[in-house]
């Protein structure tokens, strides 16, 4: 089972699933409006043609769905309403579906019997932290709506596994790029405005450091805690791409892709962004022998390839 499977990370954890794991994939999805449905549908243009897919229009936070979970292996759990800026205005709708969505996930996957959920939770948990690659046991403290919500997430998947008796593993994904990136975040913007000769707004001074993770990484990490042998129950790891650069570096990377000067706007540092995420990702490696294997300069090269066919 992968929820938000017409997402950006959930379409590439099914493909992923179905081809290099072999496994079959249920895929549910309730197209928020967070972004168009037309590119939702077009994330699933490979996987429509699989058999070893099908997908179910459901949404998590209100409809039934334990005849979906029952028999299913594994559970990842991507859905969510993602995105920093509009969780500050729009928290109900952050609520819903990051948290009401996510308990009752839990009670499906122990009424369905699931042996195990894999949950999508997020850097932005750390806030700006003090520690540098930032580990697992670092300090807590969100600065956004949107990272309080993922972590309560993560919280009611632990509290689940100690008292509940359902394992879970939630993964803190790094800001994550790669072909079909969402169209809100700064790796899409930056290649759309560099391919169409728009303007790039940034946010910030550019020297804020994000440790940019691409997403056929991130989906061999669900893919691997979906199927590993061996995991503590309530294990939460690092999902990081293991070599943080500023969002200025990440502009020069995409001009030199594109051979283009892009056109860059300046604006204020957006409220909740944090000045720098870096993770350590060593414990990842231990527990499911994950380890990040695409460099900035090849993800960025695929996902500039994706967006000119
Ligand atoms: N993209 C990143 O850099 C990043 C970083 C950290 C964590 N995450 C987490 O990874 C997960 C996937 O993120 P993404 O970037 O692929 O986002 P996305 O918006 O592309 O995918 C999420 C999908 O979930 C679906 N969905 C949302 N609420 C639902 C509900 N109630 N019922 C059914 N479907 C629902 C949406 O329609 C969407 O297709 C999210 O949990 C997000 O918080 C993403």
């Amino acid at each position: 089972m992968v929820t938000g499977a017409a997402g950006f990370i959930g379409s590439h954890t099914s493909e992923v699933l179905i081809r290099d794991f072999g496994c079959d994939v249920t895929g549910i999805d309730c197209f928020t409006p967070y972004y168009d449905r037309s590119v939702k549908e077009q994330n699933l243009n490979w996987l429509k043609e699989q058999s070893a897919f099908r997908l179910v229009e459901r949404d998590l936070s209100e409809d039934s769905f334990v005849d979906l979970f029952t028999g299913a292996d594994a559970v990842v759990h991507l859905a969510a309403q993602p995105g920093v800026r509009d969780s500050w205005d729009e928290f109900d709708t952050y609520v819903k579906h990051n948290i009401t969505a996510t308990k009752r996930v839990l009670d499906t996957a122990i009424e369905a019997g699931v042996p195990r959920v894999v949950y999508a939770s997020s850097s932005s948990v750390y806030g700006d932290s003090p520690v540098a690659p930032t580990p697992e046991a670092s300090p807590l403290d969100p600065r956004s709506p949107y990272g309080v919500t993922k972590l309560t997430g993560e919280r009611l998947c632990t509290a689940y596994s100690y008292e509940r008796g359902l394992p879970t593993i939630s993964l803190r994904y790094f800001t994550v790029y790669g072909p079909r990136q969402r169209p809100d975040m700064a790796a899409q913007r930056l290649i759309k405005a560099g391919l169409n000769g728009d303007s790039f707004t940034m946010f910030g001074d550019g020297l804020q450091v994000r440790d940019f993770t691409y997403v056929g990484d991130v989906a061999r990490a669900n893919a691997l805690a979906a199927t590993v042998g061996n995991f503590t129950p309530g294990e939460i790891l690092n999902v990081c791409g293991g070599a943080p650069v500023t969002l200025a570096d990440l502009v020069q990377t995409v001009e030199d892709t594109v051979a283009k000067p892009l056109n860059i706007v300046r604006q204020g540092v957006s409220v909740g962004d944090v000045r720098e995420t870096r993770g350590d990702g060593s414990r990842a490696n231990e527990v499911l022998g994950w380890k990040p294997e695409v460099s900035l300069s090849d993800g960025v090269k695929y996902q500039v390839a994706n967006l000119t066919g």
